[in-house]
This record gives C-alpha cells, structure tokens and sequence, in this order.
C-alpha cells in the first residue's frame, strides 16, 4: 500500500472508532494535515450523527466546512470525547512531535480539552526515540533569535520555517515557526517543559505530557491499535 493508501485506511479506521465509541450528538475534537483530512472524509459519511466540530486551524475549518459539518468555538465548549489527529512522529510512550503542518499551537489546545486523544499514523511514523523529524517551535517573531540561541545551546540547529517565496511561514496566530533539526528526544517530557519555559515560546510541537490514548497505526498488516498506559 502507498502512504496515501495508508491514511486513508486509518483515517476510516478513526472514523469507525468514533462512530463507536462516541455518543449520538456529540462534538469532535479534529486535528490538522494530511492524515486528519482522511478521517474528515471519512466521518463526513456520519456527519448527522454528531453536533459538529471543534478545529485547529484555518485549513480544517475549509474542509470540514466543506463537508457539511457545524464548526464550534472551543470557548463554548467545556469538553470534548474525542480529538482524532496525525503526528509526524509517536514513540512507544504515545509522546508526539506535531506541527509540521504548522498547526501546533491550536493542535495542543483542543488536545487538551479531549478525553480522548486518538493518534492515526502510517507505520513510518512510528520510532524508537523522538527527533529524527525537526522539533517546530511555534514563536513570537521578536523572540526569534532569542529562542535560536537558547536551541543551539541545546544542541539543535534551529531554522527559520519559510514559504516558496523565502518569506517567513506565517502560522493562524500570526507567529514564525523555528523547525530544530539534530535533537535526539529521549525524555519529550522534560523538553517539553523546559522549552514551553522559555520567553517567546508560543508552543512546543512535543505531545508529550498530554500524548495520545490510543494510535491506530497503519501498516502493511492493516490497522494496529496501540493504546497507551498513562502515567
Ligand atoms: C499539523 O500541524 C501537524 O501536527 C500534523 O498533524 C502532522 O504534521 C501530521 O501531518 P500529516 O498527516 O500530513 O503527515
């Protein structure tokens, strides 16, 4: 199966979950890329069954707009079952590094209202220690340099996250992104207290201390179901 294949498989997967597990008339928590657009399509099937949808990001609300679902404004919301969201790594732990897509910040907010956080992955996802994908850090644009120097004391190489044009990527809140290559994350724990600390730091993209519940990763097998045990 292609990568493609892949999330769409688990994004019918989470789709199937949610269907099950979530009662009628509920909001959904809906994360942001490519893997989560598959489970918007696949839940489009049994949008009358819920409410709507809390989102995190501009290009989320486009698409499950687009497919007919009610969007809600988190701060009307006091808790939601589920978030359902990709990740562009998840260890053994169900700890996560997220925001390549840029969406980070509204990713970890809406994470942290839901009961439930349900990762859906292809298997190449899937690593024995966090880093090999460069760690976003979403900033406040002043901070910029700040915040690089205190990364190359950690030993990372922070770059400026640009466009095609060469201009700064700017994210939905108006903040630069800094992705940090040459982090070896044995402890996403740690590190994601010790950098949210820093002054200027919007958010981390290390889903660490709230990962996922459960992943349904996507392999050759079909879907594996990993649930995490929290601490
Ligand atoms: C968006 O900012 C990210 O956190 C995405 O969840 C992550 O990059 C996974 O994206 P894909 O599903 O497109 O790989």
């Amino acid at each position: 199966m292609t990568q493609d294949e892949l999330k769409q498989l688990v994004g019918q997967a989470a789709a199937d979950y949610v269907n099950a597990n979530v009662p009628e008339g509920a909001i959904i928590g809906v994360g942001t890329g490519s893997t989560a657009n598959c489970f918007i399509d696949a839940l489009a099937a049994s949008k009358g069954r819920y409410r709507g949808a809390v989102s995190s990001s501009v290009a989320t609300t486009a698409r499950l707009e687009a497919q007919g679902f009610k969007i809600f404004d988190l701060n009307d919301i006091e808790s939601l079952p589920v978030y359902v969201d990709g990740a562009d790594e998840i260890d053994a732990s169900g700890a996560m590094i997220k925001g390549g897509g840029g969406a980070l910040t509204r990713e970890k907010i809406v994470a942290s209202v839901s009961e439930v956080f349900v990762c859906i992955a292809d298997a190449s996802k899937l690593v024995d220690v966090l880093g090999q994908f460069p760690l976003p850090i979403e900033v406040v644009p002043m901070a910029r340099t700040a915040i690089g120097r205190r990364v190359t004391a950690l030993g990372g190489v922070p770059v400026l996250r640009v466009k095609q044009d060469g201009s700064p990527f700017i994210t939905d809140n108006g903040n630069e992104i800094l992705d940090v290559k040459g982090l070896r994350i044995s402890d996403p724990r740690t590190l994601e207290a010790h950098v949210n600390a820093w002054p200027g730091v919007v958010t981390v993209g290390l889903f660490a201390s709230r990962g996922a519940d459960l992943c349904l990763l996507g392999g050759a097998q079909g879907v594996e179901r990993i649930e995490y045990r929290k601490a």
